[in-house]
């Protein structure tokens, strides 16, 4: 497409094609940035050979903080201003269903943030694992709440709550205290702590914000995601219930309601950024998780109105000389090389 000023202010955007970006292992690894982003998010700034400027938005499955703070992050990471308003992660889309449920547990995260990330949401009512040992200590018999845990967490009664719905925002800082109080509720009687069913089929529904076993962090090998947990929740649950299936869902990529998510987002950046109404003809997605990120691009392509094309770097969870489960349109070495891998197939 020709170069396009649509806000006159000098700065030439290209309206034909935009990226979506996966951040750990693409962008970041344990909190550092992988070094070509740097120069990536200055080539996409305009500090490139046609001086254009090129849209993109963010869509990670971590969380754990607001979607605020994390770009605050992100934009000292990556030494660029990145805004709330181009960015997805796992558990955003949850905030769609704030209006649903009263009472909610909300697990994982650092201390209390995962139980304001929800208030912020809306959501009405919420209890986390720390409020429930707090009511009871024999709860986890392992696990003691700090000092600090213990003054944040909520004193209540919960002879008369019902948890109508788990959220898991982010990953478990304790995995076994986490699985004992989740597996007490699938087994509960509707959702009542403290009882048990006898069918073990009114558990309240258990949603996970994203389903990856693995990651890619500070370490040289893969770190375990929330998907083991998902899946140790969902095996010990058939174990204790002698046979019983329990069906949890999870939002994240490979999701399709996540891609449709970061479609609204990406048309409402374009035009509030940049001035551009109609959408753009490619969308570049950049990531290192075949099962998530292209599995979902891929899949996603089939039904979007525009072409998602997926591109696999080798910084992060997908292993150079492997097969990779779900195959992408391009491989490339790092985010730079796919940027630039994206500007060259449009000018
Ligand atoms: O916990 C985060 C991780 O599972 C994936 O993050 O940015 O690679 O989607 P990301
Ligand atoms: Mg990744």
């Amino acid at each position: 497409s020709p170069p396009f000023d649509g806000d006159n202010d000098g700065d030439v955007v290209a309206d034909g094609f935009a990226f979506a970006f996966d951040i750990d292992g693409v962008l970041v690894r344990g909190g550092r940035a992988i070094p070509e982003a740097l120069e990536a998010m200055k080539v996409l700034n305009g500090e490139n050979k046609y001086g254009i400027k090129i849209p993109y938005i963010f869509l990670t499955n971590g969380g754990g903080k607001t979607e605020a703070e994390r770009c605050n992050d992100l934009s000292r990471q990556l030494q660029t201003g990145i805004s709330p308003s181009q960015f997805i992660c796992g558990h955003t889309p949850m905030s769609e269903m704030a209006d649903k449920y009263n009472t909610v547990l909300v697990v994982g995260g650092e201390g209390e943030k995962c139980r304001q990330v929800a208030e912020g949401y809306g959501f009405k009512d919420v209890v986390t694992p720390g409020d429930i040992i707090k009511a009871n200590s024999a709860t986890t018999p392992f696990r003691k709440l700090t000092e600090e845990e213990y003054i944040n967490s909520k004193e209540r009664d919960f002879s008369n709550v019902t948890i109508e719905a788990i959220f898991v925002f982010a990953d478990s800082r304790d995995w076994a205290g986490d699985l004992q109080i989740i597996i007490d509720l699938a087994m509960s009687k509707g959702g009542r702590i403290g009882t048990l069913s006898e069918t073990f089929d009114e558990g309240p529904p258990i949603y996970f914000s994203h389903n990856d076993v693995v990651w890619s962090a500070a370490h040289d090998n893969v770190r375990l995601g929330m998907g083991a947990l998902r899946g140790i929740v969902e095996y010990t649950f058939k174990e204790v219930t002698k046979g019983k299936t329990l069906q949890t869902h999870a939002f994240g990529k490979p999701q399709l309601g996540t891609f449709e998510f970061a479609t609204r987002l990406l048309k409402r950046w374009r035009k509030n950024e940049h001035r551009l109404n109609a959408p753009p003809e490619t969308v570049y997605f950049v990531g290192d998780t075949p099962e998530s990120d292209i599995r979902g691009t891929n899949q996603y392509n089939e039904k979007a109105e525009n072409d998602w094309y997926s591109i696999l770097v080798k910084t992060g969870v997908y292993q150079d000389g492997t097969e990779p489960a779900y195959k992408p349109r391009v491989t490339v070495d790092n985010v730079l090389d796919a940027v630039n891998h994206g500007i060259e197939r449009e000018m």
